[in-house]
This record gives structure tokens, C-alpha cells and sequence, in this order.
């Protein structure tokens, strides 16, 4: 009997052990979907984060490629482009050819690419007195146009771009120029 009993005790505690066991299994079974859950937000986040960063290369590839993000040159020369159609077209013309006699060309112009201190010189300041452009003499007044050093190196990127040859014009280049 008292065997019996003993045994009886044995198997009881195993079934609570077991039970126990299959308590934790359930416990972690119940956690799995939280688990799960967290792993796939890693993951995702992982992966969008990565995504995201060749998507951004591949754009700036693309932007390159289609010539959308300007250089700092073509920005001003673009910008140049508004002011000369303000202002230096009345009396150089739409296609820079000038008037012989009266306006000088900078279409294109030797003094231009030849002075280009005096140039940015006669943009800011003004110009008057005798001039030898393309071997044609001038002798008018240019007054001050009242421009922004920037601005004045503005038109002067775009005259030199696109009428002339010559390196970007700067603002600290305009500045430098003094009266
Ligand atoms: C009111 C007329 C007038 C306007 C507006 C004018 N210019 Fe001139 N520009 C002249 C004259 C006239 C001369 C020649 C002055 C001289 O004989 O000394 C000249 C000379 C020049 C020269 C040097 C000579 C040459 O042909 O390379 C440059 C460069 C120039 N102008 C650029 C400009 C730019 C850029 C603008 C606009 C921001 C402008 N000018 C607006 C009349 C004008």
C-alpha cells in the first residue's frame, strides 16, 4: 500500500513537472507573436534603412544624368541670363552683337576674355573712354548698372559662357575689384 502510494506521489509530481513544462512552453508559445513581431520590425527597419540609402544614391545618379542639379556655374550663368535681359540687352542686344560705333559686343569680345579685371571693373563701376573692341574702337559711357557683386558676377559667367571662354566669375572675385 504504501509503495503504491509512494508511486502514486511519483507520478503526481511528474505530471505537475510536466504540466510545468508545458506551462513554459505555453507562456513562450503566447510571447512568440511579440517576439516575432519585434524581429520583424527589425528587420523591416533594416531593410527600409538600407533601401532607403541606395534609393537616395540612385537618385543623385539620376539627377546627375539628367543635368536637374545645376553646378554652382550653371546656377549663376542661368541667373546672369535674367539680368542681361534686364539690363544689358538694351544697349548690347538679345544676341550680344552690340551696334558697331556706339555699343561694343560681347558676342564675342576680346576685351571681355582679354580684361577680365577691367570687365568686372566696368560691370560694377561703369565704363567710359576709349576702348578697342574686336580691333573696332568705342568711346561712350557704360554707367554703374547698380548691381550686387554677385549679380555682377552673375552676368559676367554668362556673357563669358555664352558668348566667350573663360573661367567662373565669383562673388570674393567682384568684391576684390575695387574703384
Ligand atoms: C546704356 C547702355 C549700356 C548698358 C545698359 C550696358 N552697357 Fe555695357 N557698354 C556700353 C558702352 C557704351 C560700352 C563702351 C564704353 C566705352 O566706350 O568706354 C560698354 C562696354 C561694356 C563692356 C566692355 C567692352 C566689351 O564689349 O567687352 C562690357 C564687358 C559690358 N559693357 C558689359 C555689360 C553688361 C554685362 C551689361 C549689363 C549688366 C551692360 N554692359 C549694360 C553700354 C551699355
Amino acid at each position: 500500500m504504501k509503495s503504491y502510494r509512494n508511486k502514486k506521489l511519483i507520478i503526481t509530481s511528474n505530471f505537475i513537472q510536466l504540466q510545468g513544462y508545458f506551462t513554459d512552453w505555453f507562456v513562450f508559445l503566447s510571447h512568440i507573436k511579440e517576439i516575432m513581431k519585434y524581429l520583424f520590425i527589425l528587420a523591416a527597419a533594416f531593410f527600409f534603412s538600407s533601401c532607403g540609402g541606395t534609393k537616395k544614391k540612385e537618385d543623385t545618379g539620376t539627377y546627375a544624368a539628367n543635368a536637374v542639379q545645376k553646378t554652382p556655374l550653371e546656377q549663376s550663368v542661368s541667373r546672369g541670363k535674367e539680368i542681361y535681359g534686364e539690363l544689358c540687352v538694351t544697349c548690347h542686344l538679345p544676341n550680344g552683337k552690340g551696334v558697331p560705333g556706339a555699343f561694343p559686343p560681347l558676342h564675342p569680345s576680346d576685351w571681355l576674355v582679354n580684361k577680365r579685371k577691367e570687365s568686372i571693373h566696368a560691370v560694377k563701376y561703369g565704363l567710359k573712354g576709349e576702348i578697342l573692341v574686336n580691333g573696332m574702337s568705342y568711346n561712350n559711357v557704360m554707367l554703374p548698372l547698380g548691381l550686387s557683386d554677385q549679380e555682377v558676377a552673375d552676368v559676367m559667367n554668362y556673357t563669358i559662357q555664352k558668348w566667350n571662354t573663360g573661367a567662373m566669375v565669383t562673388e570674393e572675385e567682384v568684391k576684390a575689384v575695387k574703384k
